[in-house]
């Protein structure tokens, strides 16, 4: 029997595990964090979280199995200005990778930023490519130009996680948290996205990037972005969100696509 589904190798990706342990792992994990802490340097950083090693190695390791597994299929895309590097949108994902779909899902861990956040959190429609997504930097100046998440939903209702899988490079993921208005305090980070290194920020104020790879290196980060709870795309903001996912992402097949 063909072990290849919608051009993936299923045979190279871990087995899957039942789900529940993989929550298990993150319920035990995040039991020893110290919450009032992390909600404390959320408010006083300006709602930008960097975490160096919030999951368990575990799973990080699985989840970088998975990652160099389905980097050869990630569609590449060079937009002169804006962006060189591959990604894996959130369908392959969702069926071929088991562990980054557990934490991408993980009641616990969406439970836990709306603690930290004081907002009710949700997932994103399961339909959009974007729900999740593998980042493959791994040729010579792959980057991302500065830019906000582009998430469907109206400012200050999305929030984007990054989380470093494999990262021998000289590249670093820079974050402002807010460029608007210009006397407004804000917050810059400079990130080495280490495997388990976790980011957490306000994805749509947030002003980020991804600094050029150098010359045989590798960065793949998986990310995933939540929204508040009752909010969609609609309008304005979901044509701009279709035409990113086609123009920048993974291709005009996803213009159209839900
Ligand atoms: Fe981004």
């Amino acid at each position: 029997m063909c072990a290849c589904v919608l051009g993936y190798d299923r045979s190279v990706l871990t087995d899957e595990a039942p789900t529940r342990d993989r929550e298990a792992l993150l319920v035990e994990f995040l039991a020893g964090i110290d919450e009032d802490a992390v909600a404390r340097r959320y408010r006083e950083d300006d709602g930008l979280i960097v975490l160096p090693s919030l999951l368990p190695a575990a799973l990080v390791d699985e989840m970088a199995a998975e990652a160099r597994a389905l980097a050869p299929t990630a569609y590449r895309k060079r937009v002169p200005f804006v962006r060189k590097a591959a990604a894996v949108h959130h369908h392959p994902i969702a069926a071929l990778a088991p562990a980054m779909h557990a934490l991408h899902q993980s009641p616990s861990l969406i439970a836990f930023f709306s603690r930290v956040t004081g907002v009710s959190l949700a997932h994103r429609d399961p339909g959009e490519a974007h729900a999740s997504a593998l980042y493959v930097y791994d040729e010579e100046g792959d980057w991302m130009d500065w830019h906000f998440d582009e998430c469907g939903c109206p400012p200050g209702d999305s929030f984007s996680t990054v989380i470093g899988l494999i990262d021998d490079s000289s590249s670093r993921l820079e974050v402002e948290t807010r460029r608007e208005p210009a006397s407004a305090p804000t917050r810059a980070a400079s990130i080495h996205t280490t495997p388990g290194t976790f980011v957490f920020f306000c994805g749509a104020r947030g002003y980020h990037r991804v600094t050029p790879l150098g010359a045989g290196e590798v960065r793949m980060t998986f990310a995933f972005t939540y929204i508040r709870e009752g909010r969609s795309p609609g309008g304005i903001y979901d044509a701009r969100l279709r035409l990113g996912n086609a123009l920048i992402y993974f291709g005009l097949g996803h213009l159209f696509r839900r």
